[in-house]
C-alpha cells in the first residue's frame, strides 16, 4: 500500500517551507535510518530544531534507493511524526545523497568586465557557464560553487562584486552523481507529497554542521562514516574542494561480526555498538562477551570469545575504509593541506577507540565531529549520526540568503520555485 502522506491536505495549514515563514526541513535519507528535522531559522542566523524524527531506514542500500515503496513508506512516517512534533506541516525539503558515484572536479571561467563594476549578473554568467561545461545526459550537477576568483591575473579575490576589471576568472568546484541516482530520490520524495528544495551531497552538509570556519580555512577532510557508505569532503581556503564516497560503512562491519562469530545481525550491530572497539583501547585483552550463535534459540547457551578477537573482526574493516579514503585523496592531488587533519562524522564515527585508531592508520590529526551552532536538539540527536540532517538545514538557511540576494538583484524579477530552480539546474 502506498504511502498517502499529504493527499487529503488542501493547503490550510500547510507551511511552505521559505524565507518568508524561515522555517526549513531536512530529510537525511541513509542506509541505517531516515531522519527529519524541522526548524525554525533565528533573524542571528542561528537555527532552532522545534521537531524531528528518525527511525530505521527501508529500501535504501549503500545511498540508493533499491526498494521504492518502503523507501517511501519509511520517508512519510519519518516525516509526519517530525511534523507533529514540530506542531507544522512541511511541503519543502533539504535533502541528501551519498551514492551515485560522486565526480568532482575544478573548472576555469572567464568572461569579459570590460571595465565596468562587477555585480551580480556577471557572478550569475559565470555560474551559467560552468553549469554549461558539466552538460550531460546521465549526470545531474549537485554543486557548483567558486573556489576563489581573480580579476586581471591578480587572484585570491574573495568576492569581486563592486570591483572594477577588463576580465574576471574563477575556478569552480563542481561535483555531479549519476542522474538516474538523483532521478529515484526525486521520484521517492515525490511520491511522498514532498518538493525537493535542493540536494546536497552528504559530506558537504555534515562539513556545514560540524567543521569551525578555521578548519574549513587552513584545510580539513571530513569523512561521514554512515552506514552503507563512507563519503569524504575536503575543504581549505573555505570552500569545499573535494568530494567523494566509497560504498563501505558501519554496517559491512557489523556484517563481518555476523559471519566472523556465526551469530545474528542483530546480536553482532549489539555487539559492535556495545562492545566493539577498533583495537586500540582495550584494557583487558581476556574480558568475555556472551556471542548467541546463528540459527539457534534463546535456549541454546551462548559462546563466549575474547573481546580482543572482536577488535581483530572491527580493526581490519576499518583499515580497509581509511586506506580506500587515502587512495581516493592521493587520486584527487589536492593540495596536501587538506589531509593533515580528519573530522570523522557520522553514526559508524561512534565507534569506541576510533579516534585513536584513526590517527595511528591515517598519520595525522583526527577528531570526531557532531553538529554545532544549532539549538533545540534533545541530547540523543545532537551526536554523529545527526549531522547530515544539522548540516542540511544549515545550507538550507544559507540557500535563503542567496535567494534574498536574488530577488534583490533582479528586480521582481520571476522567482523560481525551489523544486524547479533546482531541476534546472541540474539536467
Ligand atoms: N556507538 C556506535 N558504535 C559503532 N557504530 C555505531 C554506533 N552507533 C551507530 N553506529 C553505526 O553507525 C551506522 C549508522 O550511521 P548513520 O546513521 O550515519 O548511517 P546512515 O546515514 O543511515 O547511512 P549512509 O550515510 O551510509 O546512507 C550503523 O552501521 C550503526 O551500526
Ligand atoms: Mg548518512
Amino acid at each position: 500500500m502506498p504511502p498517502t502522506r499529504g493527499q487529503e491536505r488542501t493547503g490550510e495549514g500547510l507551511i511552505v517551507i521559505g524565507p518568508r515563514t524561515g522555517l526549513i526541513a531536512a530529510l537525511d535519507v541513509g542506509s541505517s535510518k531516515i531522519c527529519c528535522f524541522i526548524a525554525q531559522a533565528e533573524a542571528d542566523g542561528r537555527i532552532r530544531v522545534i521537531g524531528g524524527a528518525h527511525q530505521a531506514s527501508a529500501g535504501i542500500r549503500n545511498g540508493c534507493v533499491v526498494d521504492m515503496q518502503a523507501a517511501q513508506r519509511a520517508v512519510v512516517e519519518t516525516v509526519g511524526v517530525a511534523e507533529q512534533r514540530a506542531g507544522e506541516q512541511v511541503q519543502r525539503v533539504v535533502v541528501n545523497l551519498s551514492a551515485g558515484e560522486f565526480r568532482s572536479s575544478m573548472c576555469r571561467i572567464e568572461v569579459a568586465i570590460d571595465g565596468h563594476q562587477i555585480g551580480d549578473a556577471d557572478l550569475r554568467r559565470m555560474r551559467r557557464q560552468s553549469l554549461e561545461s558539466l552538460q550531460s545526459e546521465d549526470r545531474a550537477v549537485l554543486h557548483c560553487k567558486p573556489v576563489g576568483y581573480d580579476i586581471d591575473g591578480h587572484r585570491g579575490v574573495r568576492d569581486p562584486r563592486g570591483m572594477f576589471g577588463e576580465v574576471l576568472g574563477a575556478r569552480y568546484h563542481q561535483v555531479t552523481v549519476a542522474a538516474a541516482t538523483v532521478r529515484n530520490l526525486h521520484n521517492c520524495i515525490a511520491h511522498c507529497h514532498l518538493e525537493i528544495e535542493d540536494v546536497v551531497v552528504s559530506p558537504c552538509a555534515s562539513g556545514l554542521a560540524c567543521l569551525v570556519e578555521d578548519e574549513k580555512e587552513i584545510g580539513v577532510t571530513l569523512l561521514d562514516m554512515g552506514g552503507g557508505t563512507t563519503t569524504i569532503a575536503s575543504f581549505v581556503g573555505g570552500e569545499m574542494v573535494f568530494a567523494d564516497s566509497v560504498p563501505v560503512g558501519s554496517n559491512h562491519i557489523t556484517k563481518d561480526i555476523a559471519c566472523g562469530l556465526s551469530t545474528p545481525l542483530g546480536d553482532a550491530e549489539r555487539m559492535k555498538i556495545l562492545c566493539g572497539d577498533a583495537g586500540t583501547s582495550l584494557s583487558d585483552d581476556n574480558e568475555l562477551i556472551d556471542v548467541p550463535v546463528v540459527g539457534e534459540g534463546a535456549h541454546q547457551e551462548a559462546n563466549h570469545v575474547r573481546r580482543s578477537i572482536l577488535a581483530g573482526i572491527v580493526g581490519p574493516r576499518i583499515e580497509e575504509i581509511f586506506e580506500l579514503v587515502r587512495e581516493r585523496l592521493e587520486l584527487a592531488h589536492l593540495d596536501p593541506t587538506v589531509s593533515q587533519r580528519f573530522v570523522l562524522t557520522g553514526g559508524g564515527a561512534q565507534l569506541q577507540g576510533l579516534q585513536r585508531f584513526a590517527e595511528l592508520v591515517l598519520c595525522k590529526q583526527v577528531r570526531i565531529g557532531r553538529p554545532l551552532r544549532i539549538s533545540g536538539l534533545p541530547e540523543a540527536n545532537a551526536g554523529p549520526a545527526f549531522a547530515v540532517c544539522a548540516g542540511l538545514l544549515r545550507h538550507g538557511v544559507e540557500r535563503h540568503g542567496d535567494f534574498r540576494d536574488d530577488e534583490t538583484d533582479r528586480g521582481r524579477g520571476r522567482r523560481l520555485s525551489g523544486v524547479r530552480r533546482w531541476l534546472k539546474e541540474c539536467f
